[in-house]
């Protein structure tokens, strides 16, 4: 952060100070410093193995957790070792999506009987997982995001798995399971990570979710009574090697569109786009004369169908990638970035603030809203720019917190393994979360 001419005001908190020593003396300590008594540690490691907080139903699936680690990960090529992802962005998503839905489709993502592949779930999330399919909440889809017959704020929800290399760090944090340590992390290359997004939009609202037959029935209100979410989003994110000085970490994404008339919901996935950079010196000025970010590809077809979504019609901030349910003022690689241990600490600022964007969210009804871009007025570029870094290996967001090499899911983990810790040393003893706890954004990230 010491390239940027100025230092967002929203973040120059004292544990931003360049001195490491210093910032070393005003954090708590790191998680696997902490001396924990050994009735603590057996109560920790029980928690580690819990799938959900909540009963599962009766006559419903019930969830459970992977999250047996492997140390070693197997040899493998990757059917898209061969495709350059910047000349060839749909090849190499399809080839991405086929590896991912391999042997998980038809078991209907219990990856414990996948035989194809190894899979697991990020640790520590029970706590915000509903106990059918252990979905967490994700951001709702304001005004017009989905289509623009969409005037109610839709629920979105969510489940994320890594591949077997993507697991063995997992297994270097977790190797205590009562206490994670997330010092030096780093996910090998060849770790690809999938997320399942399902929305309760309807027809009317997503009338590209016709004939969708991923439908889950989920425990998302904490009542006992299930409601059907359908598939919607996809999304993906592979670890390759460095290349031409970016980090190595492809983004991409797909939505569900039941025209393409394919038997196997899979099949009806369409690319929305991918991203290998957040291309960091794009600015307003550049998107106003017509220009659009370089470090990525947005499919047309995605674009023209998601054209309602305030402010400008596009996915991402300034027409980089995003997701239809994603907040259009990031991108994937941009929120992701910020993944970290924070110790403790609150997480940093999702986006740019206002002042420096001048994009503003207005209020429409209750709980419904869309974002609106002020062009009259100047952008702080620099500001802004904060948030749209490439983070080089090992680079930490705000400089002083462990990096958890873009994994928001590792991050939530851990943040809620130590909340459940703090407690307990407290005194209060574990408290199982309450109905409405669980509609709080799982990510502490996405925003709900
Ligand atoms: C504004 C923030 C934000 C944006 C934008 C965002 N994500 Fe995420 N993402 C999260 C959070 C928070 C989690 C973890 C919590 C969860 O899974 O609910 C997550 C989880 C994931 C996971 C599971 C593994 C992991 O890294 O935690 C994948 C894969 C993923 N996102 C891909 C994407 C892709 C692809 C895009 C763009 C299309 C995207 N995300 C955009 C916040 C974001």
């Amino acid at each position: 952060m010491n390239r940027l001419p100025s230092r967002p005001a929203a973040l120059s908190s004292p544990a931003l100070l360049p001195c490491a020593l210093l910032s070393a003396l005003l954090l708590s300590p790191p998680a696997s410093a902490l001396a924990l008594d050994a009735k603590i540690k057996a109560a920790a490691r029980q928690e580690f193995r819990k799938s959900a907080q909540r009963p599962c139903l009766a006559a419903q699936p019930c969830f459970k957790v992977r999250n047996n680690y492997p140390k070693l990960a197997k040899p493998e090529t990757v059917p898209w070792r061969d495709i350059d992802y910047r000349t060839e962005p749909e090849r190499y998503l399809r080839a991405v999506l086929a590896y991912i839905g391999a042997g998980n489709t038809a078991v209907d993502w219990q990856l414990q009987k996948n035989r194809k592949r190894d899979w697991y779930h990020a640790a520590w999330m029970h706590p915000v997982r509903e106990p059918v399919h252990g979905l967490t909440f994700e951001r709702g889809s304001r005004l017009h995001e989905l289509s623009a017959a969409q005037t109610r704020r839709t629920n979105n929800w969510a489940i994320g798995f890594y591949n077997r290399q993507g697991a063995t760090a997992f297994a270097k944090v977790w190797r205590e399971r009562s206490q994670p340590d997330t010092a030096a992390f780093a996910f090998p290359e060849g770790t690809v990570s999938a997320k399942l997004l399902l929305t309760d939009a309807t027809d009317e609202e997503a009338p590209y979710l016709a004939g969708n037959n991923l439908a889950w029935q989920a425990d998302i209100r904490g009542n006992g009574q299930p409601v059907t979410l359908r598939l919607l989003q996809v999304d993906v994110a592979v670890k390759n090697a460095p290349r031409d000085g970016l980090n190595g970490w492809v983004f991409g994404t797909f939505y569900f569109d039941g025209r393409g008339g394919h038997a196997d919901y899979w099949d009806n996935l369409v690319p929305a786009g991918l991203e290998w950079g957040t291309s960091p010196t794009f600015t307003r000025a550049d998107f106003a004369a017509g220009q659009r970010p370089a470090q990525g590809w947005v499919n047309p077809v995605a674009e023209a169908l998601f054209a309602t979504r305030a402010p400008d019609g596009k996915l991402g901030y300034l027409g980089r990638m995003n997701g239809p349910v994603d907040d259009p003022r990031s991108s994937c690689l941009a929120c992701h970035s910020r993944a970290m241990d924070m110790q403790g600490a609150s997480d940093p600022p999702l986006f740019p603030p206002f002042a420096a964007s001048r994009i503003r969210p207005v209020s429409v009804a209750p709980n419904q809203t869309y974002e609106a871009v002020l062009s009259a007025e100047p952008v702080d570029e620099a500001q802004v720019a904060f948030f749209f870094r490439n983070l080089a290996p090992g680079e930490s967001f705000d400089g002083s917190h462990p990096t958890l090499d873009y994994s928001l899911q590792l991050a939530k983990g851990v943040e809620l393994w130590r909340a459940w810790l703090d407690k307990r040393l407290a005194g209060s003893g574990p408290q199982p979360l309450a109905p409405e706890a669980l509609a709080a954004p799982a990510g502490g990230g996405r925003g709900n």
